[in-house]
């Protein structure tokens, strides 16, 4: 197990990642008043865990999904909450993927101002990237984590034993975000292209977490509320993705990850940003994982829906994250009809 510390300036996070890092949770919360937040799937597999762990601790089970990440299960959290008297000194434990952990933050932030947080990402994308960082939201009429704050947790908990119930599209969701990382870092994505074979072996997904834990570390210390610019980075490929997400639903948010590097490679390479070559390999890694993209109808109406990202400053501009050298990003900004017009010709190229 690896303990990777998040020097932020709001407040520190220690994460612990790697086999039994769950045992750390009898320090955690030796003493603590807790309140446990986790949804329906993952109340069903960890019934026992939940128990051994958290004692007789009040547990609020949202139902599952990114459908369900709105201002409904976000009231039903705090309202839990106040039945169960949680005071400002209580500890909210997250215990789920990404849709639990960025909806729990959100509630810790908010009650009272502000109670202690505890992240225990059970999904791969959740290790890899949600649980670190301190980034908590809800979606709001259609528009995903236009409502949220940055709260950084006290500890992150990233045990391996939970991929062990996750099925391959979560792991395939997982590693949407690590290919993102590899996108951003020149020895994972090395690492990455060496493990080809093995992207989806558990044991290798153990290792490459704590890295791409230990890059996000790095970004989230230099800019923790994204005011630099810097941690702009870790949204390659979300513009699309999120528009696609948006629109068409149904597929997971890593999957439209990958989709949107895959789309957003190829504006780099057309416009010189990104040598061919590079883009070549970051998309043969993406192909590992996604194998086949679906065809998407009415792409252009999807590609509008980045008008929403919240990346843009102007108004009738869209923000990219897009591939450079390896190891380095860079960002462009179009207007909205260079953008659509681009992503009709990729989309009519490649599918
Ligand atoms: P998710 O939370 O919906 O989990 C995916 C599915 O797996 C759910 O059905 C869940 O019930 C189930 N599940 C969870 N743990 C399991 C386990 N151990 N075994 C079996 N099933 C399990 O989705 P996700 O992919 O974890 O997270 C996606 C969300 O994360 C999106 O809302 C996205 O916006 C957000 N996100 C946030 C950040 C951030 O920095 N805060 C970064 C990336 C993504
Ligand atoms: N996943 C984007 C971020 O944490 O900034």
């Amino acid at each position: 197990m690896q303990t990777i510390e998040v020097k932020t300036k709001s407040h520190p996070s220690t994460v612990y990642c790697g086999k039994g890092a769950v045992k750390q949770l009898d320090h955690i919360l030796d003493g603590k008043d807790v309140f446990v937040v986790t949804d329906k799937n993952v109340y069903g597999l960890y019934k026992g865990f939940i128990a051994e762990n958290f004692g007789g601790a009040p547990v609020c089970v949202l139902p599952a999904g990114e459908r369900h990440k709105n201002r409904t299960s976000l009231f039903m959290i705090l309202d839990k909450m106040l039945d169960a008297r949680v005071r400002r000194n209580g500890t909210l434990v997250a215990l789920g993927g990404g849709v639990v952990g960025d909806m729990a933050g959100l509630a810790a932030s908010l009650y009272m101002r502000g109670v202690h947080a505890v992240q225990i990402p059970t999904t791969l994308l959740a290790q890899v990237d949600s649980s670190v960082g301190g980034k908590t939201a809800i979606d709001h009429r259609g528009v995903k984590n236009v409502i949220g704050t940055f709260y950084q947790p006290e500890y992150v908990v990233c045990d391996p034993m939970f991929l062990s119930t996750l099925p391959k599209r979560e792991l395939k969701c997982g590693l949407g975000e690590i290919v993102k990382t590899g996108a951003l870092d020149a020895e994972i994505l090395d690492k990455l292209e060496r493990n080809a074979e093995r992207l989806f072996d558990l044991a290798f997904l153990e290792e490459i977490t704590a890295d791409c834990v230990r890059f996000k570390a790095g970004v989230v210390e230099k800019d923790e509320c994204e005011r630099s610019g810097l941690r702009k980075c870790l949204n390659m490929g979300h513009t699309t993705g999120h528009a696609l997400e948006l629109f068409y639903g149904r597929r997971s948010h890593g999957e439209y990850v990958l989709i949107g590097m895959l789309f957003e490679s190829y504006i780099a390479e057309k416009l010189d940003i990104c040598a061919h070559d590079h883009a070549e390999e970051l998309r043969a890694l993406i192909g590992r994982v996604l194998k086949r993209v679906p065809h998407f109808k009415n792409i252009a109406d999807a590609a509008r829906a980045a008008l929403y990202d919240k990346k843009n400053q102007g108004k009738n501009e869209i923000s990219l994250i897009l591939p450079a050298k390896r190891g380095e990003f860079a960002e462009l900004r179009l207007t909205d009809e260079k953008y659509v017009g681009y992503i009709e010709e990729i989309a009519g190229g490649i599918i």
